[in-house]
């Protein structure tokens, strides 16, 4: 078995979508169907990840199915294996952009999975060099997309990414509107030392996304009404692979650089990989901050481990670890295959996964009628968090994977943020579960469900459905728009449900004896809801507009309209005029696609109306805008107590990430206190000064990531 560990295969896609027994049971007919089901769903997902940069299994769950094809090539057919997990170059062309050819081949990484996989890679490197200890450099494996960009004389002339390793797509425009990335390198350093400046050479990273952006940009999605990205790298690589800069550069993609490919002359390139590092950041480019260097396998071990300790503490995204020889004379002598060096390698992380029934599937509605399918699964720790929900992503998914009510399945967190079930293990089936039927009405008006060509979402075509008004009406009230504090779900549920408030307008006629009534409440907490309501009238203009749930228009974009209109009035007459002249646009910063979704918006009397009726109840939207431009900008919240999930450095982070600031003590320019188990005394100074109290929950709804 060439040394080959056979890991069961975890295919959340495949055929059988099993754990499979060990391989070598199967006969060679069998060993050949098995083959061939791999190479296809193989295919099928590098389609996804590459092209589409829209994978539907985790890395983790790729790498099973590679691990098993290789085991059964192996053993079956004549192919040759060296361990590990065989680099796949892959092709991320997308078509759309110019081709480029690379000056020297860029390369993938082998891969392994554990300690021993590492050592063994050591082992042989030492026998092939006859070495009694080698010098290693660690580094953290970046999670985004490969890139390639050559700087000559010292300028930045191109950016390429890896394609098939030997042509890859020209995203140069796109790659300038980093805003870290330097156009020249530094010829002197602030030291005053002088760098070398090659004729050409082609500098070999990483783009990625930190997770404050992620999450800011899923949190301006959500508030669009659009889907949420599912991680940070199929992320960072759609948005490169976008074909509008402009669009691009409303993202802060980030860049790290890594390695070299053509350097001319040969005599300017340094010649160890600490040296290569060094070198980078004296240029000025983002690179490396602090590599490892290791003495020998134990040494290189423990480095590995510590990448992966720190890894909780990064605010970008990595999936594991790199090991590199030091001196490239040594890399020389090692040399490369055609997919990848022989003198470096990479160790993946395993995801933490864990197995849990799956209770039940139900169907989310979401403000524009989308509807999402949910696995209700028995709650389950999964990295220091529990998960009692997973998005099943649509209905075909749920087909095509074979995921049944009752099943035990998988449950990982992709790319570390969304839980998602990677497997179903079948052998704990029980006989009496059947496919799921996606139903065709939808679950809570009955209308009958619509798809559009092309897509695979199913919609509740009702706009006056309830469960879409809740969700607009949510959308409104949560902080990302108009802010009314105490107007949270549960509240939403019955003012839709027994209050008649059929749109967002309908709140502004709210009465004190129908809503006391209602709410079922002392007197006070009406008080503070209709005071909340009142209060809200004169939110800022854009807050407005983004909080009436047009498609396409998240926080960022209902900004660029509040700079561009009067007031509400005129957004909402909906003339053609006002967003193009000539079939240009007029209006910076908004796209042709957001425009367009404005004008259908208000080319329906009834949006026009619920406008007309905000005005009519005394609405008087502020002009301005938050200089930050981030939606909690000015909003001050103390935290209180333990939360159940999240630590109080991230709950923190979010905060800050979002604009808000965080104070020690409670007064009266407190907007939230975000509290959890414990802490009294601050409950107490809040309740007293009538500061809004709320939990995790509300708080991650509010940040759009429940
Ligand atoms: S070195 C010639 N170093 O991981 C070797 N790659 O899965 C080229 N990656 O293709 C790669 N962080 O896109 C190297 N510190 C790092 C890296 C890194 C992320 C990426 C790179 C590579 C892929 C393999």
């Amino acid at each position: 078995m060439a040394g080959l560990s056979l890991v069961p295969s975890l295919t959340a896609a495949s055929a059988d979508n099993s754990i499979a027994a060990g391989v070598s049971h199967l006969s060679a007919s069998e060993a050949g169907e098995r083959i061939d089901v791999l190479r296809g769903e193989i295919a099928y997902h590098d389609e996804l990840y590459f092209k589409k940069s829209a994978p539907v299994i985790s890395d983790g769950a790729y790498d099973q199915l590679k691990r098993e094809l290789a085991a059964l090539e192996v053993e079956f057919t004549n192919a040759v294996h060296d361990g590990g997990v065989s680099a796949e170059v892959g092709d991320d062309r997308v078509g759309s952009f110019a081709t480029c050819r690379h000056r020297v081949r860029m390369l993938s990484l082998n891969k392994s999975f554990t300690e021993t996989e590492l050592r063994t890679f050591d082992a042989r490197l030492k026998r092939q060099l006859g070495e009694h200890e080698l010098d290693y450099v660690v580094e953290p494996k970046f999670d985004g997309l490969a890139i390639s960009v050559t700087f000559e004389k010292g300028k930045l002339v191109r950016a390429v990414t890896r394609g098939n390793g030997v042509e890859g797509d020209d995203v140069t425009e796109n790659l300038l509107t980093i805003h870290t990335l330097r156009k020249s390198l530094r010829a002197v350093t602030p030291a005053g030392a002088t760098n070398p400046i090659p004729e050409v050479i082609e500098l070999r990273g990483e783009v990625y996304l930190s997770f404050a952006e992620f999450e800011r940009i899923n949190r301006e999605r959500e508030s669009g009404g659009q889907t949420q990205y599912s991680n940070p790298r199929n992320l960072a690589a759609g948005t490169l692979k976008q074909l509008a800069s402009a669009e691009v550069a409303k993202r802060r993609l980030e860049i790290v650089f890594y390695g070299v490919g053509a350097c001319e002359p040969v005599g300017t390139r340094p010649d160890s990989q600490l040296a290569l590092l060094r070198q980078l950041q004296a240029w000025g480019l983002p690179t490396i901050e602090s590599p490892r260097r290791a003495r020998g396998a134990d040494a290189m071990w423990q480095a590995v481990q510590a990448v992966g300790r720190e890894r909780a503490r990064l605010g970008f995204p990595i999936d594991g670890v790199v090991v590199k020889l030091n001196a490239v004379a040594l890399q020389d002598q090692v040399g490369v295959t055609t997919q990848a060096p022989l003198w470096a390698m990479a160790y993946k992380f395993s995801p933490e996964r864990i197995e849990t029934q799956l209770r039940a599937i139900t169907l989310q509605v979401g403000r524009t009628g989308v509807l999402t399918p949910v696995a209700e699964l028995d709650p389950v720790k999964i990295g220091g968090s529990t998960v009692a929900r997973a998005s099943l992503f649509n209905g075909d998914e749920i087909a095509r994977r074979n995921i049944r009510v009752g099943d035990f399945v998988y449950v990982e967190k992709a790319g570390e943020i969304i839980p998602a079930i990677v497997g179903v293990n079948r052998a704990k089936r029980r006989p009496d579960t059947k496919p799921y039927v996606f139903p065709v009405a939808c679950p809570i008006c009955r209308a009958d469900l619509v798809r559009s060509s092309g897509e695979a979402a199913w919609r509740c075509p009702n706009s006056s459905c309830q469960a879409q008004v809740k969700r607009r009406v949510e959308h409104f009230a949560s902080a990302a728009c108009v802010g009314i504090s105490g107007l949270g779900p549960a509240m939403v549920d019955t003012l839709v449900e027994k209050g008649g408030v059929k749109n967002v307008a309908d709140l502004y006629r709210l009465r004190r004896e129908e809503l006391r009534l209602l709410v079922g409440k002392g007197e006070k907490s009406t008080d503070h809801l209709l005071l909340a309501i009142e209060q809200s009238k004169h939110a800022e203009l854009w807050r407005f507009i983004h909080g009436l749930g047009i498609p396409q228009v998240g926080a960022t974009t209902a900004r660029d309209l509040a700079c561009a209109f009067g007031g509400l009035a005129e957004l909402a007459r909906g003339r053609r005029e006002y967003f193009f002249q000539d079939g240009r646009l007029l209006i910076p910063g908004v796209s042709d696609s957001a425009a367009r979704a404005v004008l259908a918006h208000f080319s329906q009397v009834e949006n026009q109306q619920v406008v007309e009726s905000l005005l009519a109840s005394g609405v008087r939207p502020v002009k301005g805008v938050a200089a930050s431009g981030a939606f909690l900008a000015g909003k001050i919240f103390v935290l209180s107590g333990t939360l159940p999930n999240l630590s109080r450095a991230q709950a923190v982070a979010k905060i800050t990430a979002a604009g808000g600031k965080v104070a020690s003590v409670v007064s009266r320019k407190t907007n939230w206190i975000l509290a959890g188990g414990g802490g009294r005394s601050k409950l107490d100074a809040a309740r007293s000064l009538g500061v809004v109290i709320i939990d995790e929950a509300e708080f991650l709804r509010m940040l759009g990531q429940e």
